[in-house]
């Protein structure tokens, strides 16, 4: 009932090759499975890999040697409290130790802002800057919300985020990170991360692992006073590497000092406790050397948490505002345990030497002390604190000349889906109208912090960013009929702006009855979708009716622009009215939205914004990876009930669309400019000499994997010219095929591999060069635990988008290569060996408890 019944191999395969657009709509099986047979039991366990390995401040030499003679000086309750939260100033706190000069860590939210702040800036959301494929602004964005968390004393910024990822279109958290892409999210994630330690800040990568829903994302207790356990995202290990891990290695390689373990279980097992993806993947595989703190309240445990690799516990107690000195999972019962002998004190002082490490990389011995209006501003006073934390100067501006760089990039991240008529650039409009509740000032104040219960958010006002811990407090706003009536002024025509905001009023008396002359030389529709943690968003479409607005604003005016300020996908039935000459995407922009929208529609800046998602025409078109949820479900007595199983394996978003040939309204990487661009042929060189093996040379591991991973073996390169009348920037891609590992292992048609956002002026040229490292070039293998090169030939694709490919390619890797590891069609999914063992399968383990302690299984190599 909760996981679909499955069709057989041979159904299967036959099922793919006749899906069609109307046909695969089926939810997570049938013609949507992409891969061999799905069997739901292989993942009601996640693999138990212990014991939790050591950091060895591989890349922190020195600041892990402080760190070491720092926790050497530690008593046992010190220790214990350097890795439980405590109440304090700060989102998060741990306590200072004044006796060794240590003031403790402040950890605040977020990842577009520090959230729980006065005088800070609200920057675009991780959306936004996904849609501008730009890097620079990435890392710049990175550097300016670091020194705003620096500025403020909060030493731990709890950002970027790369889960979710965005598998389903409704995820209510999908804009705090960036794009369904794993290659372009890893890439600007990665950016953030440098950008935000470069200021001195440590980043946090969250929320670790497969967090792709807010529906039962917490366990939850029913009317007959059962725990329903909560959502378990049950995903292969193959989807796992190539897709939600990517961008989480990427932010290992860059040095992240911090992860942030998620809410709900993946294969049965709590993100906070599941060993597989701590033990194993993060600090193993990877070789990640910081510390992992929990989401706040997802610790289900004591020992078998820590033992499964979780370091930190936040925010401490076993209550959400409880003193973690008075009942907590860590804390006290760190000290007892070691103390009974059932946690040993080196896990301990792994965790606590994780934790300091990356205090001293980035200097923070010496650091601002915490604003002193941060209590005010929280939900512990300083009458709940059990330490003294210092605080300092209240109010501190920590803004600098930071709207700039978001001006910029909202307008950055605003992406123009159509454009006719020459309708945009406005050129000096005599008489402009201006509609729908988003164009507007904020009616109820300016911050959106409350968790949502879905729904459609406030009424009134422009929509900067989404709600919940991922939001910021606006210090202002400009609203886009501000920005407007100050753009139109310095038209130096005396142009009329007459506006229309509220949505009832235009749908109920046909929008025109405030207006004279109407119609207006242009009508600027702005409309929103808001998203916020706590609840996945119900609808695809713009919210509060503005469907309807826009069909009624268009059925009289000629000239229809539509603005959306949403947190990522909207359907948009109204793109083929004629009387819509044009739409842009301007999507989370931040404070500065009404300057970031009015400077691409009066051509001030040529838009450059490109998706990173797709538009397709039915909101059922994406039901190959829906919410997991239903009537049922919410009333159910089974507390194993939740369960998603990631069917679809790789082919989310452009992949599943690709492969299963539907046409799409809007295609990822789409996105149009003023001017025109051309691109030439793809050249593709190899770099370095030597035939390659399949599987990278064996090296020890470095933050980020097998250093080999990142060898550029091949550099792709292709030159782009602007063949229209203005400056513009072109953002040129790569695409790539790799080959299937075997006739039942799915690859994606194409995937992005490379893109560069590159300014040309009118005439001008420029090649770009996409370096391929063996990881872009590779599946994983789950046989050999490995990324491996295939056999046989990859499709280089570039273009302007996923759809628009203008040169293709191909190159072998292996060729001369006979056999190899990696063409072995005769193998099937084993799971592992170990089977059925239930060690680590959920969150009811208590203190001591050593079930299922089973060395690491190695996967199974049957035939
Ligand atoms: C779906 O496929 C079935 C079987 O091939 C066919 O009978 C049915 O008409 C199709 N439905 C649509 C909406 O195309
Ligand atoms: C989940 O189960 C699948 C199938 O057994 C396995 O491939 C994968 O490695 C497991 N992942 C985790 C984190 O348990
Ligand atoms: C971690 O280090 C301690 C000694 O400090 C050692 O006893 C333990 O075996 C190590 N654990 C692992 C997994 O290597
Ligand atoms: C230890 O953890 C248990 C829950 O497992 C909790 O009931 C108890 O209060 C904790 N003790 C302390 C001292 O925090
Ligand atoms: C040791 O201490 C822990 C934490 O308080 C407790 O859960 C466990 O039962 C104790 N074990 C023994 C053997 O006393
Ligand atoms: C918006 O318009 C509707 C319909 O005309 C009206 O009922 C409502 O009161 C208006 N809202 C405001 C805030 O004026
Ligand atoms: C949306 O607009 C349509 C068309 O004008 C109208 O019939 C409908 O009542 C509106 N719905 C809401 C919820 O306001
Ligand atoms: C487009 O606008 C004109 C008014 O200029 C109107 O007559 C026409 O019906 C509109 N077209 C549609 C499809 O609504
Ligand atoms: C989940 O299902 C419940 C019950 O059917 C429904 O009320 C709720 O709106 C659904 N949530 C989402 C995000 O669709
Ligand atoms: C998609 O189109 C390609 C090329 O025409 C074809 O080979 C492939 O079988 C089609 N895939 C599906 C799932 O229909
Ligand atoms: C395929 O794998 C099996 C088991 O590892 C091995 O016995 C066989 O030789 C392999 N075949 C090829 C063609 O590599």
């Amino acid at each position: 009932m909760l996981h679909k019944r499955l069709l057989g191999g041979a159904t299967l395969l036959s099922a793919l090759g006749t899906a069609n657009a109307q046909n695969d709509s089926a939810v997570g099986s049938g013609p949507n499975a992409a891969g061999p047979t799905w069997n739901h039991e292989d993942f009601t366990t996640s693999p138990p890999v212990y014991p939790s390995p050591n950091a060895t401040g591989i890349g922190w030499e020195e600041a892990f040697q402080q760190a070491s003679d720092f926790v050497n000086q530690l008593t046992l309750e010190e220790k214990a409290y350097l890795v439980t939260g405590t109440p304090g100033p700060c989102v998060g706190n741990i306590a200072p130790i004044p006796r060794l000069g240590f003031q403790g860590l402040c950890l605040q939210d977020g990842p577009l802002a520090i959230r729980q702040a006065n005088y800070a800036s609200v920057f675009p959301a991780g959306v936004t800057v996904a849609a501008s494929w730009d890097r620079k602004l990435a890392k710049q964005r990175g550097i300016e919300m670091g020194s705003e968390f620096r500025g403020k004393g909060a030493e731990i910024a709890l950002g970027p985020v790369a889960g979710p990822l965005g598998r389903s279109a409704y995820g209510g958290r999908n804009w705090e990170g960036f794009s369904p892409d794993p290659y372009l999210t890893g890439i600007l994630f990665a950016d953030t991360i440098e950008g935000m330690q470069s200021a001195g800040v440590q980043a946090c990568a969250k929320h670790y692992i497969g967090n792709e829903q807010e529906t039962q994302r917490n366990p939850s207790v029913n009317d007959q006073g059962t725990t329903i356990e909560a959502l378990s995202s049950n995903i292969d290990d193959r989807t796992m590497h190539e897709l939600y891990l990517w961008p989480f290695q990427d932010g290992v390689k860059a040095g992240v000092a911090s992860f942030m373990c998620s809410y709900q279980r993946i294969n049965g097992s709590y993100g906070c406790q599941n060993s597989k993806t701590l033990n194993g993947i993060l600090k193993d595989e990877l070789g990640f050397q910081g510390y992992v703190m929990s989401d706040w309240m997802a610790t289900h445990s004591g020992a078998p948490a820590i033992e499964a690799g979780l370091d930190m516990d936040m925010p401490g107690g076993l209550q959400f505002t409880e003193a973690s000195s008075e009942h907590s999972f860590f804390g006290g019962n760190i000290t007892a345990a070691v103390n009974n002998g059932s946690l040993s004190i080196d896990r301990v002082d792994d965790m606590c030497r994780r934790v300091m490490t990356p205090y001293f990389y980035l200097g923070q011995s010496n650091y601002p002390p915490i604003d002193g209006s941060e209590y005010a501003e929280n939900f512990w006073s300083e009458n709940d604190a059990v330490y003294d934390f210092e605080l300092g100067p209240s109010n501190v501006d920590v803004r600098d000349d930071h709207a700039k760089l978001i001006r910029e990039l909202g307008a950055a991240g605003t992406v123009l889906l159509k454009n006719t008529n020459k309708a945009l650039p406005l050129q000096t409009p005599k008489n402009i109208g201006v509609f729908g509740n988003d164009a507007g000032d904020l009616l109820n104040g300016l911050y959106f912090s409350a968790l949502s219960t879905g729904g459609q958010g406030f009424e009134y006002g422009v929509l900067t960013s989404g709600g919940g811990s991922g939001t910021g407090r606006l210090s202002y706003v400009v609203p886009p009929l501000d920005a407007i009536k100050t753009r139109a002024a310095q038209q130096g025509n005396d142009a009329l702006v007459q506006y229309v905001l509220n949505n009832s009023a235009i749908t109920e008396s046909g929008g025109y009855s405030a207006i004279f002359p109407a119609p207006p030389d242009v009508c600027l529709v702005f409309l929103k979708t808001w998203a916020a943690e706590g609840a996945d968003r119900e609808s695809l479409l713009v919210d509060w009716n503005g469907t309807a607005v826009v069909e009624t604003i268009a059925a009289s005016c000629p000239n229809t622009v539509v603005v959306t300020n949403s947190g990522g996908i909207n359907v948009l039935p109204f793109a083929d009215h004629p009387n819509v000459t044009a739409i842009l995407a301007a999507h989370y922009p931040g404070q500065e939205a009404g300057n970031s929208i009015v400077d691409i529609l009066w051509g001030d800046v040529n838009p450059s914004g490109k998706l990173p998602y797709t538009i397709t025409y039915e909101e059922s078109d994406y039901a190959f990876a829906d919410i997991t949820n239903s009537t049922e479900l919410q009333n159910t007595n089974d507390p194993n009930a939740w369960q998603s199983d990631f069917e679809e394996r790789l082919l989310i978003d452009y992949r599943h669309f690709d492969y299963f040939n539907e046409s799409v309204r809007y295609e990822f990487g789409f996105g149009l400019s003023y001017t025109g661009f051309s691109m030439g042929d793809v050249s593709v060189q190899r770099v370095g000499g030597g035939a390659l093996t399949a599987s990278p040379p064996s090296n020890s591991i470095v933050p980020g994997g097998n250093p080999a991973l990142w060898d550029v073996l091949y550099s792709v390169s292709v030159t782009i010219s602007n063949t229209g009348d203005v400056e513009g920037a072109a953002v040129p891609q790569l695409y790539l095929g790799l080959p299937q590992p075997s006739a039942e292992d799915v690859s994606p048609v194409k995937a992005l591999r490379g893109f560069e956002k590159i300014m040309l002026a009118p005439g001008e040229s420029q090649t770009v060069s996409f370096e391929l490292n063996r990881r872009d070039i590779s599946y994983w293998d789950i046989y050999t635990q490995e990324w491996m090169i295939g056999s046989g030939d990859i499709n280089v694709f570039a273009g302007f988008s996923s759809r628009d490919i203008i040169a293709t390619s191909s190159f072998c890797p292996l060729s001369g290569d006979s056999g190899s590891d990696s063409s072995n069609s005769t193998r099937t999914y084993g799971g592992w060996d170990s089977g059925k063992d239930h060690g680590d399968h959920n969150g009811s383990w208590q203190w001591g408890s050593k079930e299922g302690k089973h060395p690491h299984a190695p996967p199974s190599k049957t035939v």
